[in-house]
């Protein structure tokens, strides 16, 4: 038997539900039950009734909404080292600091935080739903954070005035697009679709047909007349277009944006994860019982 096929009969003897993010290695979204992007995978979690286990192949911050949202579960995080390194960006000092700036201002918080930083905002959203969730809020001032290339595509939506706290949070694959490199695949493919994730610089979403998290790339790439498409987001998410759409043509706007967090979940770890049913993601009471207001009060907002 192969390790897959070991996997899979192991899922079931244990009752597992795997959960895996759009950026996972090709191998490990090819045996979970449910691929998607971290809103997707939040409710996925919350609402699993019939599985004893959620093993999240992804990052920490979404395993720990993953245990948020469905308590009684037993959520594992197949790899301990798999932390982003955004979410470790924003302390909770740093967002008590900013609010003592600024007394008014909601603070909003993508999902790519710790737990404790979620439990001082007001309200969570992830790259799928930002726009709605600050069009949600009466106020014209909000504090946003970590991802500062976020809130400033929100701050150009929605027409408010976001604060980014830290000033200068982001993504480190995110940050390796450029845009002379999708200028130069233009030249060999003319009429390709550029999409990108909005982690990306103002300049990469300036070359853009269409900026959206990892699952709106996918529903673009499935509904867009185009047959070419240079996809501006961590090369995982390639695998699942390329798999949805076997007609079509993608091309990583640069082959090299890997997240090295997300790729730390290999087959062999995915095993031994469930098979010894670590790593248990707990988040402590107190912080738990806040965050989940700012995250349930996400999934109130239509988007
Ligand atoms: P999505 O919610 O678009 O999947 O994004 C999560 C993420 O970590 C992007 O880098
Ligand atoms: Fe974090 Fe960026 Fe990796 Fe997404 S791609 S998990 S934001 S480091």
């Amino acid at each position: 038997m192969n390790l897959t096929d070991k996997f899979q009969k192991l899922k079931k003897e244990k009752k597992a539900v795997v959960l895996a993010h759009n950026y996972q290695r090709s191998e490990i979204q090819d045996v979970a039950d449910y691929v998607g992007d971290s809103i997707e995978l939040s409710r996925k979690a919350m609402l699993e009734t019939q599985a004893e286990i959620i093993v999240f192949a992804a990052v920490d911050f979404m395993a720990e909404s993953a245990a948020i949202l469905n308590p009684k579960k037993k959520v594992l995080l197949p790899t301990l080292g798999a932390r982003c390194p955004m979410a470790q960006m924003l302390t909770v000092d740093e967002v008590k600091r900013w609010k003592t700036l600024y007394p008014d201002a909601p603070v909003v918080l993508y999902v790519n935080t710790l737990a404790s930083a979620k439990a001082y905002c007001d309200v969570c959203c992830t790259s799928a739903n930002a726009v709605e969730v600050i069009n949600s809020l009466e106020a014209e001032t909000v504090l946003f954070g970590p991802d500062r290339n976020l809130a400033e595509y929100v701050a150009e939506k929605t027409g408010k005035t976001l604060i980014p706290i830290p000033e200068w949070g982001f993504c480190p694959t995110h940050l390796l697009f450029q845009p002379e490199d999708v200028t130069a695949l233009k030249l060999q493919h003319p009429d390709a679709a550029v999409m990108v994730h909005p982690e990306c610089s103002a300049e990469m979403r300036k070359v853009a047909d269409f900026v959206g998290s990892t699952s709106k790339m996918c529903h673009y790439a499935l509904e867009c007349k185009a047959k070419t498409f240079i996809v501006g987001t961590e090369e995982g998410l390639l695998h699942r277009l390329r798999k949805e759409n076997p007609e079509k043509q993608f091309f990583a706007a640069y082959a090299d944006a890997v997240c090295p967090n997300m790729k730390l979940t290999t087959l062999d770890r995915l095993y031994a994860a469930l098979k010894e049913e670590k790593h248990v993601i707990k988040v402590p009471d107190a912080i738990a019982k806040k965050a989940i207001v700012a995250l349930e009060r996400m999934f109130e907002i239509k988007s």
